[in-house]
């Protein structure tokens, strides 16, 4: 038998497993890297978060994965090399991680792959009738796996689109899993380049979890902050408390179809960009807004189509009183969450920290939930029938050698 086989015949058995979570997003700011301890499976699942770093992405870096990231059309050789050097890198990473943490990869069971988004196009966006589902992460497990010696499982999306899904969003099964807790009606909010949620009845129906993008997070502040004040994003809301919300530039904003489409869907920067805000601002006749007021308008949108998208839930399930844990770099944004708090007063908010998991590290870890699930479990209750969540286990399997 492969000894690879074995190993993962024993770890699947065992236990408990080491596995390294890696996430990066949209946001391209850096590799998230969650160590984690993980015993049992489905909704035995047990969490320790061992170690966590972000490991932030050196600007040649980020500019490499730019010249292809969520555009229709690119050089199409660049895309070729990335592929193979996203995966190296980030290979070189976790390396260079475990090392500063005195832990050699040999403790290492698996490695659980995110890769790099570099376009996401579920139908609802790309609106060609003949294609389904589409989303393409690069930076292959093949390399991560040579090159550290540790099993690695990544490409988790494609089995949910395989499975009537759109890829997206993947966080609720180790939602489910690791944070369902009886009687309480949980939702579990992230808030990344794209803001999604979870909702988690308190009575662990799993026919009553629903999960859904809920439209942009940080990424149309991002790639403002990028264009006029080459920084990477609008850090505690400096530039947006300094801008008044523009009011006609917002009704047009939120005038986009995707906000009317019924739960689930998702959507990426290939929607919200630069050039549907550019529009936005020609349809609003505000060509002379000024940059802060523009920052503002795109806080306001963050926290407003979020708030939406909350109140929608709370239709669906037919009462208001809920507890909202919060995670990702939007999370850290002031004015945003002052205004989701300030518009849910019947809710009760959190971060995942009073859940044991430090709110940076929550979708790493949930990739390594996913992979623990490949491996040691695979009876997927969860969804089974319901759009959105496929009942199936997710990755694909690389062996070093
Ligand atoms: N102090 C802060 N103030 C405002 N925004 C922040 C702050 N810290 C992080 N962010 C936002 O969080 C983003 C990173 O969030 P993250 O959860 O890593 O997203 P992704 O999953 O898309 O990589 C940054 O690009 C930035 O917009
Ligand atoms: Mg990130």
């Amino acid at each position: 038998m492969n000894q690879y086989i074995a190993q993962l015949a024993r770890m699947g058995a065992a236990k408990k497993r080491t596995i390294i979570g890696l996430m990066s997003g949209t946001s391209l700011d850096g590799l998230d890297i969650a160590l984690c301890e993980i015993g049992g499976s489905g909704m035995e699942t047990e969490v320790v978060l061992k170690k966590f770093t972000t490991v932030s992405f050196e600007e040649a870096f980020k500019n490499s994965i730019r010249s292809i990231f969520s555009k229709k059309i690119v050089d199409f050789e660049q895309l070729c090399l990335l592929n193979p050097w996203v995966g190296e890198k980030h290979a070189s990473i976790i390396l260079a991680t475990l090392k500063s943490w005195g832990i050699d990869p040999s403790e290492i069971d698996l490695i659980a792959s995110h890769g790099q988004t570099v376009y996401h196009a579920p139908k609802i966006l790309h609106g060609h009738p003949q294609f389904g589902n589409g989303t393409l992460q690069i930076g292959d497990g093949d390399h991560i796996a040579v090159k550290t010696g540790i099993i690695t499982i990544s490409d988790f999306r494609q089995k949910h689109i395989a499975a009537g899904g759109e890829g997206a969003p993947l966080a609720v099964y180790g939602d489910y899993f690791i944070f369902s807790k009886k009687g309480e009606d949980r939702i579990m909010l992230n808030i990344g380049g794209i803001a999604n949620y979870t909702f988690l009845p308190g009575n662990l129906d799993a026919s009553k979890i629903f999960s859904t993008d809920t439209g942009p997070g940080n990424t149309l502040m991002d790639q403002l902050a990028q264009k006029h004040f080459d920084l990477p994003y609008d850090k505690d809301a400096a530039i947006a408390l300094k801008g008044t919300v523009n009011n006609a530039l917002l009704t047009v904003l939120l005038k986009d179809a995707f906000f009317e489409k019924p739960f689930p869907k998702t959507t990426g920067p290939e929607l919200f960009n630069l050039d549907y805000l550019e529009k936005a601002i020609e349809a609003a006749e505000q060509k002379g807004i000024t940059v802060y007021d523009t920052m503002a308008t795109l806080n306001r949108l963050t926290a407003q189509t979020i708030v939406a998208a909350i109140q929608k839930g709370q239709e669906l399930i037919g009462y208001k009183k809920l507890s909202i844990y919060s995670s990702g770099g939007g999370m850290h944004n002031p004015l945003i969450m002052e205004q989701i708090k300030a518009a849910l007063p019947e809710s009760t908010f959190f971060t995942t920290d009073a859940l044991q998991i430090h709110p940076d590290a929550k979708e790493a870890v949930l990739f390594a939930v996913l992979a623990n699930e490949h491996v040691a479990g695979g009876v997927l209750e969860i969804g089974a029938g319901k759009a959105g969540i496929p009942a199936v286990t997710m990755g694909k399997i690389s062996f070093p050698k």
